[in-house]
């Protein structure tokens, strides 16, 4: 197992540059989680990591060695892809032992690693099935089985589970931290879905157009999003936004024609007069009194567990809100919405950053 340490990585392909000084640091054992929106730079940073692409400028080290000149090969790492390219004419067997046969391992020690990765992966009963007699789940694990017998330094996956089914998907996403919580390899995991980052990641990593936007635990990127973006792409259903402007008189912040908010912080900095507030689904009740943001119920959706309800305010900005009681609404009807919580996420709505 080993530390991966990126340093003002960038990436060009010809005049354009697609990764633009990236630092990021992984220790030993984690489980971290690029994502961010398609064509954000997630696969190249990862390629760059591998050694499948070459790094404009910039360091990368594996294990506090200095691979930027070692061939993909000599880095003593495991991709794990979305195309689990399992050789078809080799059972499951033949697949896992294939690349340390290439490496020239003993073959008794090849029947131990190869028998200790089926155990730990449940594929013992198909260690003789050709991977057309697979489901798409044990075909993926058989792709994990053959990363994990090489006993590398660090696992790479990009995407490994975006060929299955949603069912399948979930229940690959918990084996697969399940097997990390057992073995304790070192991953950078890579996807576009943010519930797939957040249920994973030990600390998940951002990414926008090529540049890292905030680094953090799962909850801290859900609590404390340092800008809009952030705000938006953690959480679903999404945070709600909504246009306010700051009332330096009263220093608050007027959010509905009789109804606004305080600054969270004693220590206010100095105050944009244009701001969006930024309120979780959960974070919304109906008001007990006539103070709120008048808001009109569009489409209630009981799931059970929560009834999800959007709202359209009277300037038409779409507001959901999630409820764990039972609730009556029903649409058409018009009611006010109060934050439940003290404080929601004040961002410069020029910039998009958080007002701390
Ligand atoms: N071989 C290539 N040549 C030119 N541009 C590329 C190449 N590979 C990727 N890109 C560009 O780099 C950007 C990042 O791509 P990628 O890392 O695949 O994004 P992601 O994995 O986040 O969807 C995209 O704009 C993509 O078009
Ligand atoms: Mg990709």
């Amino acid at each position: 197992m080993a530390s991966v340490e990126v340093v003002e990585a960038k990436k060009s392909y010809g005049s354009l540059e697609v990764i633009h000084g990236v630092n990021l640091n992984v220790a030993d054992g984690e489980f971290v989680v690029l994502v961010g929106p398609s064509g954000c730079g997630k696969s190249t940073l990862l390629r760059m990591i591998a050694g499948l692409e070459s790094i404009t400028s910039g360091e990368i080290s594996i294990g506090e060695r200095l691979v930027n000149d070692v061939l993909p090969k000599d880095r003593d790492i495991a991709m794990v892809f979305q195309n689990y390219a399992l050789y078809p004419h080799m059972t499951v067997w033949e697949n896992m032992a294939f690349p340390l046969k290439m490496n020239g391992v003993a073959q008794t020690e090849i029947d131990r690693r190869v028998s200790a990765a089926a155990e730990v992966l449940g594929l013992l009963p198909y260690l003789n099935r050709h991977p057309r007699h697979l489901s798409g789940g044990q075909r993926q694990r058989v792709a994990m089985g053959r990363a994990i017998v090489r006993r590398p330094k660090a696992f790479l996956f990009d995407e490994p589970l975006s060929n299955l089914d949603a069912k399948l998907r979930v229940q690959m996403r918990t084996e697969i931290k399940e097997l990390h919580q057992r073995i304790g390899t070192t991953s950078i995991y890579v996807t576009h879905d943010q519930v797939e980052a957040m249920t994973m990641a030990d600390r998940i990593v951002v990414m926008r157009d090529g540049i890292i936007e905030q680094v953090g635990s799962p909850l801290d990127l859900y609590d404390h999003p340092v800008n809009t973006f952030v705000a938006a792409f953690i959480g679903s259903p999404s945070i709600n936004f909504l246009s306010g402007k700051w009332d330096r008189i009263n220093q608050k912040l007027k959010l509905a024609e009789h109804f606004d908010v305080d600054f969270p912080a004693t220590d206010r900095p100095s105050m944009p007069d244009e701001i969006v507030y930024g309120i979780r689904p959960e974070h919304l009740a109906i008001s007990a009194t006539e103070e709120g943001i008048p808001a009109q119920v569009a489409v209630v959706e009981p799931t059970g567990a929560q009834t999800q309800v959007l709202f359209k305010t009277t300037n038409k900005t779409d507001l959901t809100a999630i409820f764990s009681e039972r609730i009556n609404l029903n649409p058409g009807e018009t009611v006010k919405l109060v934050p439940s919580i003290t404080t929601g996420h004040f961002f410069d709505a020029g910039t998009g950053a958080r007002i701390l």
